[in-house]
Order: structure tokens, then sequence, then C-alpha cells
């Protein structure tokens, strides 16, 4: 990783016209349980890792942003920040620092619009579910504070600016949630973060200090706002629809002015339900294992163009009909795993947050089908190794799994997954891309 120091110097050679360089960074995370509920308001187990972003950034005065990667193979762009910044096309990289500035800009209501010089680099994978679009933003957001006189911390909180950058990231066309950008700000050293949403909250959880968090990259490779788009936005789809079901059976039975924005307002809404009966109601809304858009249509007294405005925007139908109920199902079993993890993590009961993991694998790819062949061959393969717990972390389909090893057998760990992921199932021969986590704080500036 390129050091401060080193950052700076790049960044005079860089734009020898501009003044004095800041650096600022964002971390990258890594997700210990609580896979796709945070855009359903459902809690998740994060902590912020040692990767991270690292941006040298100075004011310009023609308010022109440039960006520049230490990494050749991102091209140098250059854009106007005005108070309505055209998108580039999905999956090019400036979009993340366009979602930051555009933010900022209308959250703080500015009327001039400033200008800065960007020399980026990262630690971080791209695209391997530890969440270095995210870092980007923040760090953009971070790097444009500090043009426009902005303390983090003073002039604008950590929370409100991860919910700021939640929403702002749904700019490049993802519907995820507040999780990454809420640990990513809000990350302390040696511990997980149990946040909540709608509004944010975070709970620190300590990490086990006699195991290791170990994340093996599935090298299957994520972009999750370019070829994946449509794969990741089938979970938030899917859901979406599923509470619109949920939210007519409600009415039915509580009364016509029930609303369930997301899935979590089940509990933490306005109904307040137990567990048991939240289960209990999901069961009554969908009581089949798949409905065909045609049956949501009826059940719900809306046209197909509706239901696709309100739910599923150009979510294809799958043969057979959407699998609501196990989508479902991996919701409401998701979101006690989480529960039970953090009062596991706060008891330092490593072997109950093991099991816990390995459910949570099994929920993923069974309920909600977003693990691959790789991930699952990853995750077997780290079990025979030595892990009391592993599970696919972020968005899935590929990216990174997430390890809990007793400290004593790491080495014996890396060898075992080696030999029979890397080697043998992928006949990969580089170094095995594998490096364990360490929690650390959240970003800030240098
Ligand atoms: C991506 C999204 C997050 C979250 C995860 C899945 O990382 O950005 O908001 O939905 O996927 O848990």
């Amino acid at each position: 990783m390129i050091d401060v120091e080193e950052l700076k110097r790049r960044f005079r050679e860089c734009y020898p016209e501009a003044g004095e360089a800041f650096v600022c960074r964002a971390p990258g995370r890594v997700n210990l349980i609580g896979e796709h509920m945070d855009y359903n308001g459902l809690p998740v187990l994060p902590m912020a890792i040692a990767q991270e972003i690292r941006i040298a950034f100075a004011p310009r005065t023609d308010g022109v942003i440039t960006m520049q990667n230490v990494d050749p193979n991102y091209p140098r762009v250059r854009f106007e920040n005005s108070d309505d910044i055209e998108r580039s096309g999905a999956g090019s990289w400036e979009n993340y620092c366009k979602a930051a500035v555009q933010s900022l800009n209308r959250n703080l209501e500015k009327t001039s619009f400033p200008g800065m010089d960007l020399l980026i680099t990262a630690d971080l994978p791209v695209a391997a579910g530890l969440s270095s679009s995210s870092a980007l933003v923040v760090a953009c957001a971070l790097a444009y504070l500090g043009v426009l006189d902005q303390t983090l911390g003073r002039d604008v909180s950590r929370l409100e600016l991860a919910d700021m950058m939640a929403r702002a990231e749904q700019y490049v066309g993802t519907r995820g949630g507040g999780m990454d950008q809420t640990v990513i700000l809000n990350g302390e050293a040696g511990h997980a973060c149990k946040i909540d949403f709608f509004p944010i909250r975070v709970e620190l959880a300590p990490v086990p200090d006699d195991y290791a968090i170990v994340v093996c990259d599935s090298l299957v490779k994520v972009e999750k706002s370019g070829a994946a788009l449509a794969r990741f936005n089938a979970g938030p789809w899917a859901c979406r629809l599923a509470c619109g079901l949920i939210e007519q059976q409600a009415r039915e039975e509580f009364g016509d002015e029930v609303e369930l924005k997301r899935l979590g307002d089940l509990w933490f809404g306005p109904l307040c339900l137990t567990h048991d009966e939240a289960r209990g109601l999901c069961e009554r809304a969908i009581p089949k294992e798949t409905m065909t858009l045609a049956e949501v249509c009826a059940r719900l007294g809306q046209t197909e163009e509706m239901v696709r405005r309100r739910y599923i925007d150009t979510m294809q139908e799958p043969e057979g009909g959407f699998p609501l109920q196990r989508r479902l199902r991996h919701q409401l079993t998701e979101f006690k795993r989480v529960e039970t993890a953090r009062d596991a993590l706060q008891a330092g009961d490593a072997e109950e947050m093991g099991r816990l993991m390995n459910a949570s694998h099994a929920s993923c790819a069974d309920d909600f089908g977003i693990s691959s062949r790789e991930l699952d061959a990853l995750v077997a393969a780290a079990r025979e190794s030595g892990a009391v717990g592993s599970r696919l972390t972020g968005a899935g389909f590929g990216g990174a799994t997430v390890n809990l090893v007793p400290l004593e057998k790491v080495e014996a760990f890396i060898a075992g997954v080696t030999a029979s992921y890397y080697h043998d199932f992928l006949k990969h021969a580089g170094e095995p891309p594998i490096f364990v986590a360490e929690a650390r704080s959240g970003a800030d500036y240098y």
C-alpha cells in the first residue's frame, strides 16, 4: 500500500498546479452475518477492516472534478460539479464519486459547486464482496467535505453521512441498503457493529480475540453496479414483492390503514409484531412455495404494470413463478441469527458464532439463492480445514467468504483451503488470495 507521504508526492506530480493535498481514508468491510437484510430494515453484523481506499485531494476553483487512480487500469476522468451531475454509463467508476458529491450538494443545500483534484489508491480488492464501491463513495465524500470546509463529526455526524451515502449509492443503480456505508464510517478497532436501520443505530460487539476472521476470495468477480446488477437487485425486488403481499394480508387482518414500507416494519413499525406473530402473518400472506406474476397481480388487485412499477421493476419472472416463500424464510431466520450472533459475540462464545455463520450460509444458498458452486466449494474446504464457521459475505454470487478460525489453526487452515479450493478446485497456481481481517476504526483523515 502506498503510504501517505508517497501518495502526496505522487499527487504533486500528477497535479503540479494544485495546492497542498490532504489525505483521507475509507476502509473496506467484511460482513460476519446478516446478508441482504439491510435494505429491508433488518439488522446486520459487519466489521470495518484494515484494507482501505486512500485519496489525496485538493480544491480547484473552476468547478471541475478530476479523478485519477494510481492504478493505470482506471481511466483518468473529469466532470463538472453542478446541482445536477449527469450519470456516466453503468459500471463507470466515476459514478461513485458523482454519487457522493451530488448527495452532499443536495443535503447541504449548496448553491456553489467547487471542484477538486483526486488521486486514489487502494489495497482493497475490487468486486470481492468487501465493499470497495461504498469505500470509494465514502472516501470521495470525505474529500469533498474537506473541500467544503465541513468537519466530519461536527458539521455532519457519522450516522448522518452514512445515511446520506447509503441513499446516494442508489445513484449507481443498485438497490442495496446502508450496511456498508454505516460500518465504513462507524467501525471500531476490535469490534463488529450490529447495525439497525430506519433510523440507523450502531451497537459494538467485540470480535473474539482467540479466533481469527479469515477472508478468502473465491476469485469470482461480482461487479455489483455492472454485469451483476440485475442479479443483485433480484434480492431487493423479491423482498419488496413479498412485502406488498404481506401488507395486503395485514390490511385484511388489521385494517386498511396498515402500511408496510419494508419488511422490517413488521417488527419495528406500528404493528410491532413478535417473531412468531410476524412468521404467522408471512405464512398466511404467502401460503405456497412460488407465486406467478399473474397470481400476485390477482392477489394485489393490480395490473402487471403497477406491480412492476411498485415492486419488481424489470425483474424476470422465473419459470414456475417467484420463490417468495424461501426468500422470506431467509429474512425471518437470518434476522434471528443476527440477534443471536450479537449475543454470542458479547458473551465471547465463538463456537456459537461459528454455528450461526454456517446456518447463515445454508440459508443464503438454499433460501435466498445467492451462493454459487465456487462459494459452496470454498465454504466446504474451509470447514474441512478447521473453520468453526464459514459463509459467503456481501452481495453473493462470487466475491469472498468469511471464516472464523481458532488462532492456532490459521496456518493449517490456509494450507488446507489453498490445496483443496485454489489448487484442486480452481486450478489456480498463484498466491492464494486469503488474509486475516483485523477489525479497524471507520473512515477518517490522516
Ligand atoms: C451489498 C449491498 C449491501 C447489502 C449487501 C448484502 O454489499 O451494498 O447494502 O445489501 O450487498 O448483504
